[in-house]
């Protein structure tokens, strides 16, 4: 294992320590998520927890139920006590970058079903400013080439430069669970991500985008020295 993925890890371990018998638990995707996936499970396995899961992506379920772990979809569950997910970058406030695996709307459903939200990574996903990452942009496939144009015009107006890219991977458009595509934003820097999201919001083939804003509790973020706790 490199020491990002050991950072990662370490971080995942933590959360898992954040889990109480009887809870209802959201699960995130990404590689850090798997880690805490596997830790959940271990310590469920351990500590006989009932738990019951709802999670981020088929992906991620596939995985959890694997691990013996229960999972419901989200209409089934009236609340959620704690999610725990991964992200590509935290800015100030626990602002944050996510939809690097292209589950960035469940994502959000389920961050918004839920009481409390850790993010989990590694240390490098701390950013002074957003933006390095390109942010994803989830969109209805139906005139995605006209909505892309409205995303780049939208963010424009706003003085940053977008050229909204089509992710594609192995040759064809990547389709998320529900069947929509990603455009990823290489905007650079981010100094006002709220004006952001609100002019992606008003995009009607814009189904969400991957500015995760006042949403996140805390983080849990591995380092060198082990594991640092993050507040807003
Ligand atoms: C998926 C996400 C992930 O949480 C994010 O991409 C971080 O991934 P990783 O833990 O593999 O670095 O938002 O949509």
């Amino acid at each position: 294992m490199n020491p990002i993925d050991r950072q990662k890890q370490a971080s995942a371990a933590a959360a898992a320590l954040e889990i109480e018998d009887g809870m209802t638990v959201g699960l995130g995707t990404g590689s850090t998520a798997a880690h805490f996936v596997t830790a959940l499970a271990q310590r469920a396995a351990a500590e006989k927890l009932r738990l019951r899961c709802v999670s981020t992506s088929r992906v991620t379920a596939d995985q959890a139920v694997g691990l013996g772990l229960t999972v419901l979809p989200l209409d089934d569950v009236e609340t959620i006590d704690i999610t725990v997910d991964g992200a590509d970058e935290i800015g100030p406030g626990l602002s944050l970058i996510k939809g690097g695996g292209a589950a960035l709307l469940r994502e959000k459903l389920v961050w918004e079903s839920s009481r409390r939200c850790i993010v989990i990574a590694d240390a490098a996903k701390v950013v002074a400013t957003l933006g390095a990452f390109p942010l994803p942009v989830e969109v209805v496939a139906f005139g995605h080439t006209a909505t892309a144009r409205r995303i780049d015009a939208a963010i424009r107006a706003l003085g940053l430069s977008a050229e909204p890219r089509l992710r594609i991977r192995d040759g064809v458009p990547v389709q998320t669970d529900s069947g929509q595509l990603i455009y990823d934003l290489a905007c650079g820097a981010l100094p006002d991500p709220v004006a952001v999201a609100t002019a992606l919001k008003r995009i009607t083939g814009v189904m969400d985008h991957g500015l995760f804003l006042g949403l996140a509790s805390e983080a849990l973020v591995g380092g060198v020295n082990g594991v640092s706790r993050l507040g807003r």
